[in-house]
């Protein structure tokens, strides 16, 4: 990469409306890549090698975890049938199943219940910061492996839809009791380079010191702003809900979330997780 600073302030620019104000004079190249980040759904056909994702697990795993508990597994599933059969669990979209591998990502409370037995000590953290912790320590390993995958020139795709039928999943991978899937990741070489998806102004999701509220007007102007800006750059292809809701005459990035979660996503989640040996008080 010939100039980082230059490179990271173009890709910033991409992804945030108010960027200009950044320093990027520090920029390497590990930054440039980690803000190129675009999701991949659509696969080269190339071969991926099964012990290159298991390093990349290996530096994945590499991340911090909550009191060193690493209360997190990977499952790497490459074997052709067994991916097919999984995909078919997840969801239809045939990225998934056209991904050479599909990961999930586990909380694991199971070790820790195992150790306290083995060692003949009472647990006494039946709660919900104790599914929590798993359930981050989970998200940071799936964050470090795209970033280590993305760096040795691999595209993913996270998949919430694998908690859809979190049951029949588990039931599939043969999750034992308190062993969770977080999200699932397809992973293989590009077909193509993808698109940056703009986030958020900075104003609204870096806060100096302090939560700082603009207020819910201000806040909205905000959102219309961002909504048109994206609007300008990446128009959304289609609307959700349109015989529920209707067609909307500007469809941006609010109205598309709105309409998302006007629909109940995964209510049985709860349920699943308590079956599964949680606690959730
Ligand atoms: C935990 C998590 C779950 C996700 N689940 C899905 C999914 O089920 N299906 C999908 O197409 N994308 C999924 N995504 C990808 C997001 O849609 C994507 O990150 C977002 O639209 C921003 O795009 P970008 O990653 O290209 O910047 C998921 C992302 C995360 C972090």
């Amino acid at each position: 990469m010939s100039d980082p600073a230059r490179e990271l302030s173009r890709l910033l620019a991409e992804r945030f409306q108010d960027a200009g104000e950044l320093d990027t004079t520090f920029a390497s190249d590990a930054h440039v890549r980690m803000a190129a980040h675009v999701s991949i759904r659509d696969w080269a056909d190339r071969p991926l090698p099964r012990g290159m994702l298991d390093t990349l697990a290996a530096i994945a795993l590499s991340s911090p975890t909550k009191s060193d508990m690493q209360s997190r597994d990977i499952l790497v599933v490459t074997d052709p049938q067994r991916k097919a059969g999984l995909a078919a669990l997840i969801a239809p979209d045939p990225w998934i199943a056209a991904a050479p591998a599909l990961l999930v990502f586990c909380g694991n409370h199971r070790r820790q219940h195992q150790v306290a037995d083995w060692r003949g000590v009472a647990f006494a953290n039946e709660h919900l910061d104790w599914f929590f912790n798993a359930a981050v320590d989970a998200s940071i390993v799936l964050g470090s492996f795209i970033v280590a995958a993305e760096a040795a020139g691999l595209g993913c795709c996270p998949i919430s839809q694998i908690r859809n039928r979190a049951e029949a999943v588990s039931a599939f991978l043969e999750l034992p009791e308190r062993v969770f899937p977080v999200a699932g990741l397809a992973v293989g070489w590009p077909a193509g380079e993808g698109r940056i998806s703009p986030r958020l102004p900075l104003s609204l999701t870096v806060h100096a010191d302090g939560y700082q509220d603009a207020g819910d007007g201000a806040t909205r102007a905000t959102i219309d702003g961002y909504d048109q800006w994206r609007h300008a750059r990446q128009p959304y292809r289609r609307q959700r809900r349109v015989r529920d809701l209707g067609t909307a005459g500007f469809y941006g990035w609010s109205e598309d979330k709105a309409r998302q979660y006007s629909v109940s996503e995964r209510a049985d989640f709860g349920a699943y997780i308590r079956a599964r040996g949680f606690k959730l008080d």
